[in-house]
């Protein structure tokens, strides 16, 4: 297990320094969908609080989107492309089965020294990713790390479904991170799984379970199918345990909390795991209704468009927390400071 930021053998610690995010250009609008299945604006609005969500075009691919993502959080923090060691795309709907979409990342941003995997842990998986770069940077084993969460899971959506086509749409959004004085940065995390529910959202067909067969594409067993009652109760209790656990981590409770980055998958999820935690609405960052549920890419976007209000201060204590098929779930505790406060290339 990592040392907490408490811990007085944790010598540095890993900060954000660079930002970036990519979304297609086409927007769906719940009205769009009312043409498709027997749904309303009104109904959808009400239930999950998304107006709209943007599609990718053919061609525009979770590398692409991901590459773009990348290449303006290197350059936010102030980088070259041939300075990152690592490079760790959170990704369910990757270019290929195999090879990971890191890897296509790594050739179309030109990061020639990076080691690249993905991480399959969908819409939590930034999430993972966030304690897994920060390991790597607190142990001295790496020190620029880019972080990406892409997807593009309306390849995966079936349109005649009225109870998943409305929810999801895709992005992706990226970060670098830096060694940083320990107090600063990722101060906690804490990671999960029950894979007992792996059936509650999943893809029954493409794997190496059931490969993909005429009929079985007829069937549309290639598309994602929920249980999203189950996946609805899992993840209000789970989003506020998760974070406390995380603030447990970072020996911090909820009221030093100044801002909630949920994973914007339903509004209501959202109200019932900050009305667990006792956070007013003011500390809870929302912008599901312009993009819906992008999966992985979900909580960094939600992170990028904070950061670009002017919604978070260096100082600021933020609360990132993801859920998703798995069943997964991950929460991380980041005392934000863009600006190091010391010579970045000592630690
Ligand atoms: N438009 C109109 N009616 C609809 C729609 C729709 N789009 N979808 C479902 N309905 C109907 C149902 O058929 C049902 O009708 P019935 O009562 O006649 O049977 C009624 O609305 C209520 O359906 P519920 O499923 O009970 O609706 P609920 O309020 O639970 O909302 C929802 C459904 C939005 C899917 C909710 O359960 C949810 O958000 N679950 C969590 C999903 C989630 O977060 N998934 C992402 C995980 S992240 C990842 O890994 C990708």
């Amino acid at each position: 297990m990592l040392s907490p930021a408490s811990s007085p053998t944790r010598r540095r610690g890993a900060a954000i320094r660079g930002l970036g995010m990519a979304v297609p250009a086409t927007v769906l609008a719940n009205h769009q969908l009312e043409e498709l299945v027997a749904t309303s604006d009104e109904w959808i609005v009400t239930r999950t609080g998304i107006r709209e969500r943007r599609i990718a075009r053919d061609g525009e691919t979770t590398s692409a989107l991901a590459a773009k993502a990348a290449r303006d959080a290197i350059a936010d923090a102030q980088l070259e492309p041939d300075e990152i060691d690592m490079i760790l795309c959170a990704t369910c709907t990757g270019d290929y089965l195999w090879p990971a979409t890191a890897c296509i990342v790594q050739d179309a941003i030109g990061s020639r020294r990076a080691a690249a995997f993905d991480i399959s842990a969908a819409c939590a998986g930034f999430c993972y990713g966030v304690e897994v770069a920060a390991a790597l940077i607190e142990s001295g084993k790496a020190n620029n790390i880019v972080l990406i969460g892409a997807d593009t899971l309306t390849r995966h959506v079936d349109w005649s479904d009225r109870s998943t086509c409305v929810l999801f749409g895709d992005g992706a959004a990226a970060v670098v991170l830096r060694p940083s004085e320990p107090a600063q940065g990722v101060l906690g995390s804490s990671i999960g799984a029950d894979g007992s529910h792996h059936r509650s959202l999943f893809i029954p067909a493409g794997g190496t379970q059931s490969r993909l067969t005429p009929a079985l594409i007829a069937a549309r067993y290639d598309k994602l199918v929920m249980r999203g009652g189950e996946v609805f109760k899992f993840a209000v209790r789970i989003m506020g345990e998760a974070c406390l656990n995380a603030l447990a981590d970072a020996s911090l409770s909820a009221d030093d909390v100044d801002l909630f980055i949920p994973h914007q998958a339903n509004i209501r999820i959202i109200n019932a795991a900050a009305t667990r935690m006792g956070l007013p609405p003011e500390k809870v960052f929302c912008n599901l209704e312009r993009y819906g549920n992008t999966s992985a890419a979900s909580v960094p976007i939600a992170l990028f468009e904070a950061a670009a209000m002017g919604r978070i201060k260096d100082g600021d204590i933020i609360v990132l927390v993801g859920f998703g098929a798995g069943l997964t779930w991950g929460a991380n505790v980041i005392r934000w400071e863009r600006t190091p406060t010391s010579d970045e290339a000592v630690l």
